[in-house]
């Protein structure tokens, strides 16, 4: 039996969105995007490699997924068994630590977690960017959450140079998300499938790998003015553009929930008040809103009037991968 490793991956938001692939089985996106590590969200993983063990053996929070629930697990495995020359099944064991029933996807930080852990454990010792090009086999997502901070999943041209950069890992202005939880469900459509259909069918689906390009360098600007106002007004319109092609799409679908527009409205509304509070939405119907610590007090006090308080998570920017 070979050395247990644990690693920790922070999960990441993303202000540009990845939407689409150009390569679904290496997972090349269409577009770069952009994202923020958070602290308080994160996945520690757990992966030894025995010759013991007569299959893949996978626990997230305690639950032993089936041979067909942990399939996408054992495909970057194979991956890194392939890279390592290792013939062991392994034994996978996760935990999120993300507050239950916040509805956030794990699968950045899970996956990245998961690469991390059974690259090491199986004898690889691959640099950041490696692991970041390996994380994105398993999400998208993931490849970004190798980093803290800012992150560029920068798209590349294929599986060699498709792979996030740090852009600035310790944010040095006030920044931070409060995540509105309004459906802790299982989303209705998970982001594979719905990246597939639009890609597929929307008339203005070929628009969005245009607009998101010239919102990455915008964005990238702002970030260095380290101008708020413009990060959430950039990411905002960046979101909706991405929910636009869900609309346009055949058969049409949409992540938001009757709740997601009541928060869309508040937010407004907030705003028109003078706050700085911007809001961002992925592949599901919870709200993001992006803001300083500074006004987060005060924004929480009204969003308090319209949401449980226990489905109100403060996040600040978080840190990278870190082997525990
Ligand atoms: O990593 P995936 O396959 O769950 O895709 C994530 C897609 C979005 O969350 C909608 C956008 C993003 O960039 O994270």
């Amino acid at each position: 039996m070979n050395q247990p490793v644990t690693a920790r991956a922070h999960t990441n938001i993303a202000l540009i969105k990845y939407w689409g692939k150009s390569d679904p089985e290496l997972i090349i996106p269409q577009n770069s995007s952009l994202s923020l590590t958070l602290e308080p969200f994160y996945t520690d993983t757990t992966v030894t490699f025995s010759n013991q063990l007569t299959r893949d053996q996978v626990s997230i929070d305690g639950q032993q997924l089936t041979v067909a629930a942990s399939q996408r697990v054992s495909q970057l495995l194979n991956l890194i068994r392939q890279q390592a020359n290792q013939q062991n099944f392994a034994q996978v064991i996760s935990i999120n630590h993300v507050p239950t029933a916040a509805g956030l996807a794990s699968s950045a930080s899970g996956f990245a977690a998961l690469a991390a852990a059974a690259s090491k454990a199986a004898g690889l010792d691959l640099d950041r960017q490696a692991l970041s090009r390996l994380a994105r086999r398993g999400s998208g997502s993931a490849t970004r959450s190798v980093y803290g901070g800012f992150v560029e999943w920068q798209k590349g041209h294929g599986d060699a140079d498709s792979q996030a950069i740090p852009l600035q890992e310790k944010i040095d202005f006030d920044i931070q998300m409060i995540v509105i939880v309004l459906d802790p469900r299982p989303k209705k459509i998970a982001s594979r499938a719905g990246m597939a259909r639009v890609v597929a069918t929307s008339p203005y689906y070929p628009a969005w790998p245009v607009a998101a390009t010239k919102d990455l360098a915008a964005m990238k600007t702002a970030i260095l003015k380290k101008d708020l106002n413009l990060i959430g007004q950039l990411a905002e319109a960046n979101a909706m553009k991405m929910h636009a092609t869900t609309l346009s799409a055949t058969p049409p679908f949409t992540y938001f929930e009757p709740e997601t527009l009541q928060a869309i409205d508040l937010i407004q509304g907030l705003r028109a008040t003078g706050l700085s509070c911007y809001y961002t939405m992925d592949a599901g119907p919870n709200v993001k809103v992006i803001c300083s610590a500074k006004e987060t007090p005060a924004i929480l006090a009204r969003l308090r009037q319209h949401f449980p308080a226990d489905h109100l998570l403060v996040a600040k920017p978080g840190p990278g991968i870190a082997y525990l």
